[in-house]
């Protein structure tokens, strides 16, 4: 039996009926731009969330974690509204709620995806939950209509305007593979990610800055690119050119202007990203990380003082390229490093971080693996 099964037995007296767990994610390259039609290039890591649910006749649902201990927190199925209920339990209820599912249930969880490290652990928590309830009720959805559910739960039941790319990755990763995945029509490509051989390591280095993108910087970004959209009466930000985009400039406020421009010149970046992937050249792949670090932190302004320092630090020391990734305002950078300079290129990073009194960042590397998946 699975220890999570044991432990929700020990909790629930009964036995689960489904376990299934889903992983987080970082993203190599495509920041922002999964709200705007844009291609984007994620894998899913190692660390996932498990969940464990069985149905119950109370007409209840019963959550605890096993991060949470001694806490079981109910609410009535025939009361679900979006926004209510404990912050930590809408994402789980409102992936019921999406799938409109009205049955009392008991669920447990354990997160093992970093909390607010930028590695999406929200998503991660949604696409078990979805796995598990279109196993436990044979809902035989796909995996992109369970990717919609769980984005729809995260969009309005926990009011945090996303994008479709954490719910995508950690429902169709595969190991070895990062995923291009157009987020216009959620077609996908898996590209062979398989630097080790190399002697290439991707570095996570967790900033230990907190952020919370349910308040306003996310959504106020994306409102000024939905903003230039419509300025500009077009269909989409992907159906303009760089050139292009930069040609009508006047049509824009400032502001509007440089956030858009970010998006626009990210797409483009990660089209050339897999094209060098696809030659075996990361050097210049490495160059384009970092591109897109400056201007997320220049254009779309979404980095901060620990993840410039953590991406600035590495590329001093030998990176290959180096961003931030995820939502911003704090969480986790990426660095494309070669292997040999790992232990070098952390201690330099915590020494940066202690001269500068940041707290003290955490590091591990990340290999692509499998999407969500059930357990029994
Ligand atoms: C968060 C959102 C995603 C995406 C990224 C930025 O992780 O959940 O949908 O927009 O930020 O790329």
């Amino acid at each position: 039996m699975h220890s999570l099964a044991s432990k929700f037995q020990a909790l629930f007296g009964v036995e689960p009926e489904i376990v299934a767990s889903a992983p987080g994610r970082v993203n190599l390259i495509g920041e922002h731009v999964d709200f705007l039609d844009g291609f984007v290039l994620p894998f899913a890591i190692s660390d996932v969330t498990t969940v464990a649910i069985a149905r119950n006749s109370t007409g209840v649902i019963r959550s605890a974690s096993l991060q949470k201990e001694g806490v079981i927190n109910t609410v009535d199925v025939a009361r679900l509204s979006p926004k209510s209920g404990e912050a930590w339990t809408r994402y789980p209820i409102g992936v019921l709620w999406s799938l409109e599912i009205n049955c009392g249930l008991d669920i447990l969880i354990d997160g093992q995806v970093p909390l607010g490290a930028g590695l999406s652990s929200s998503a991660a928590l949604e696409c078990a939950m979805a796995t598990a309830i279109n196993e436990l009720f044979d809902l035989k959805l796909s995996l992109s209509q369970l990717a919609r559910a769980a984005q729809r739960a995260e969009n309005i039941y926990v009011g945090m305007p996303c994008g479709i790319m954490d719910q995508s990755v950690s429902l169709l990763a595969t190991q070895g593979n990062a995923l291009l995945l157009d987020t216009r029509d959620l077609s996908t490509e898996q590209i062979p990610f398989d630097i080790a051989p190399l002697g290439l390591e991707l570095l996570v280095i967790d900033t230990q800055v907190h952020h919370a993108l349910v308040d306003g910087g996310y959504a106020e970004r994306r409102a000024s690119c939905e903003k230039a959209v419509a300025d500009l009466g077009i269909a989409s930000l992907r159906d303009i050119s760089v050139a292009e985009f930069v040609s009508r400039k006047s049509e824009l406020d400032e502001k509007t202007y440089i956030r858009a421009f970010h998006g626009v010149t990210e797409m483009q970046r990660v089209l050339d990203a897999v094209a060098l992937l696809k030659a075996g050249d990361f050097v210049g792949f490495g160059e384009i990380v970092t591109a897109a670090h400056i201007s997320l932190r220049d254009n779309y302004t979404v980095s901060c003082p620990e993840l410039n320092l953590a991406a600035d630090t590495a590329n001093k020391f030998g990176a290959l390229g180096a961003r931030m990734i995820g939502g911003g305002f704090g969480g986790s950078a990426i660095a494309l490093i070669k292997a040999k300079d790992s232990e070098l290129i952390k201690s330099e990073i915590s020494s940066a971080f202690m001269a500068s009194k940041f707290k003290s960042p955490r590091f591990f590397s990340a290999l692509p693996s499998s999407g969500a998946s059930v357990i029994n």
